[in-house]
């Protein structure tokens, strides 16, 4: 979702500006612009579109040495370059750029801009105003009339802010929408997050909700409620290998590809003493709970779903798992002594964050899987365990996806009693699972050939499946609708004949994953029902459980651990189908990798 950079400093700030937001790129965006002020005159460059476009249409020749930038996915008003950041005040004084929702701007509009003529429809061009207006009002200086807006909105910020009458100044809040400041010699920057700065630094500041920050190029001053804070800056461990696409066509393959390494790199992170575990304080505080409650969305909700099979089956621990945005206004009833378990790739979703939020409130326990370390969700909650999956670009998520079940069947296994650990190597169970990915990805020719025969003309498909299947059929779905816009359902294989199967007409595909012994007859009776009805069916079948008649054979691996690997033809076909489509396969319409709004 909307992503900031700004940077101060002697370099030309245009294109240390420009590839920090290319980097921003992943989150999602549909427009993008930046503003760079040379001996206290100001440029501003806005486009609709691609990074691409803000570079060509940005002039070279200015000597800028400060500047704030911005992607940004709409939320108030459409695209265009009107409501494309960064936004100016009215009197031109002020240039704000802004990730986060502003609840009331409507009524802070109709109470203090009644007679200012706004150029688009943001609550940002409001913000920017009305720090303009108590600044001619009050005459006040830039600081303190930001401050006081910033005390007057409801919602969630991170802003950048420059004033053409304080120069070589870049003040900035932070407010429930992530922001960084990066540390480097004779400049300093402030960014959504760590990518959007490692082209120029490592060392970077997390700032908290309440903080204001002023930075010069020397100088950062972090802030809340009139008392400096100091802080340490800590060392960003990104690989910058991890953030180009090398000889891939797309971040998504790229990723899809890493799978297997990833895998090994999480059982190496978490063997101790040889075996897999997670830390004892981790462990002893899930052990005390009566039950756990998964809380997560998307993707991230799909792995918990898995997770929760792996908390029951290895652990025997009553687990739910919940959508992040039902449970924040629709909790359960909680029982005596809970224990959440948020996860979240990126740890900044806003869902899960306004529901730790509440989990905090009500004093419970609580720990974030997460890919990034120091992230909102990570900070907030009682402990973090990282997935280890590397920087996810791509929207679509696929290595985290993985990575999120790993680790929750390493929780489970180290909550399990000695006779599973003595029956069942999970460590060694992983490692053949990894192999087993990799002769899958080693055969993506041939799931390029499915997608052309099964999803060329396709307008709706079907992923089905019983049991684990039926949890790795709602991620396929996911995959394959996201990148696509081939409308998917995943579907409990046993459940379409109460109404679904309505929907199945002359050459509906319907995929069908089997990978568990006790279910395959009955999914099998399915798919012939579908059959019956005129579906073109596809399976993904284990080795042991395969007919000749089956489409794509999966190496045998444990029946706990076949998400991990069933998962993987799936991803390649939403790749191809959406690569056959046409479509930008990292950067699907109306999506963002972070979701930062409600
Ligand atoms: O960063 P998170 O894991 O919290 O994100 C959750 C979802 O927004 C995310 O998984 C989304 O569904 C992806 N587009 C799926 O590919």
């Amino acid at each position: 979702m909307c992503g900031i950079v700004g940077y101060i400093g002697n370099e030309q700030a245009q294109p240390i500006l420009l590839t920090g937001l290319e980097k921003l790129e992943y989150r999602g965006y549909d427009s993008a612009g930046i503003y760079v002020v040379e001996h206290q005159k100001g440029y501003l460059f806005k486009e609709v579109g691609r990074i691409q476009q803000l570079k060509e249409a940005t002039d070279y020749s200015i000597c800028a040495t400060y500047g704030i930038g911005h992607t940004r996915w709409a939320t108030h008003g459409v695209p265009s370059t009107q409501n494309a950041h960064p936004h100016q005040s009215f009197d031109k004084r002020f240039t704000l750029v802004h990730n986060g929702v502003i609840e009331n701007y409507q009524e802070l509009k109709e109470t203090y801009l009644s007679h200012v003529v706004l150029q688009g429809q943001t609550d940002t061009e409001v913000i920017v105003s009305l720090i303009a207006y108590f600044a001619q009002e009050k005459q006040w200086s830039a600081k303190q009339s930001f401050q006081y807006v910033l005390s007057l909105i409801h919602g969630s910020y991170a802003f950048a802010l420059i004033d053409n009458q304080t120069p070589d100044v870049i003040y900035a809040a932070k407010h429930k929408s992530p922001l960084l400041v990066g540390i480097g010699s004779q400049f300093n920057m402030v960014c959504s997050d760590a990518m959007a700065g490692i082209h120029q630094t490592r060392q970077f500041i997390e700032l908290h909700d309440g903080e204001f920050v002023t930075l010069t190029k020397a100088d950062v001053s972090i802030e809340k409620d009139g008392h400096i804070i100091q802080r340490q800056s800590y060392t960003a461990q990104i690989d910058a290998s991890d953030l180009e696409k090398g000889t891939y066509p797309f971040y998504m393959l790229k990723e899809i590809d890493e799978q297997p390494a990833v895998l090994r790199r999480i059982i190496k992170e978490y063997t101790k003493d040889n075996q897999l575990d997670i830390p004892n304080d981790v462990k002893q505080a899930i052990l005390t709970s009566d039950r756990i409650h998964i809380i997560a969305c998307g993707t991230s909700y799909h792995a918990g779903l898995v997770g929760k099979y792996y908390l029951e089956t290895f652990a025997h621990i009553p687990t739910e798992v919940h959508i992040a945005s039902e449970f924040s206004y629709h909790p359960p009833l909680i029982s005596g002594k809970p224990f959440f378990i948020f996860i979240s790739q990126s740890g900044e979703t806003a869902d899960s964050r306004q529901a730790l939020v509440k989990i905090n409130e009500w004093n419970y326990p609580s720990l974030t899987l997460t890919n990034v370390n120091g992230s909102t969700l990570s900070r907030e909650s009682n402990y973090t365990l990282l997935l280890h999956a590397g920087p996810e670009i791509a929207v679509a998520s696929t290595k985290a996806y993985i990575a999120q079940m790993a680790v929750l069947s390493i929780i489970a296994y180290a909550l399990s009693h000695d006779t599973l650990k003595d029956a069942f190597n999970l460590s060694y169970e992983l490692s053949l699972v990894s192999n087993a990915m990799e002769s899958i990805i080693s055969q993506k020719d041939d799931i390029h050939i499915f997608a052309k025969t099964y999803l060329k003309d396709a307008k709706h498909a079907f992923f089905i499946g019983r049991g684990l299947d039926y949890l790795v059929s709602l991620e396929a779905a996911l995959k394959l609708k996201e990148i696509s816009y081939i409308q998917t359902e995943g579907f409990a294989a046993g459940e379409l004949k109460h109404g679904t199967i309505a929907l199945i007409e002359q050459n509906t595909p319907v995929f069908t994953i089997i990978t568990q012994d006790e279910t395959s007859l009955n999914t099998r009776g399915n798919i012939q029902e579908v059959k019956a009805r005129g579906a073109k069916t596809c399976t993904f079948v284990m080795g042991k459980l395969a007919t000749k008649d089956d489409q794509f054979i999966l190496p045998d691996v444990s029946k706990y651990l076949s998400p991990l690997l069933s998962i993987v033809p799936s991803q390649l076909l939403a790749y191809y189908a959406t690569l056959e489509l046409g479509y930008d396969v990292d950067k699907p319409r109306n999506l963002a990798k972070s979701v930062t709004v409600e």
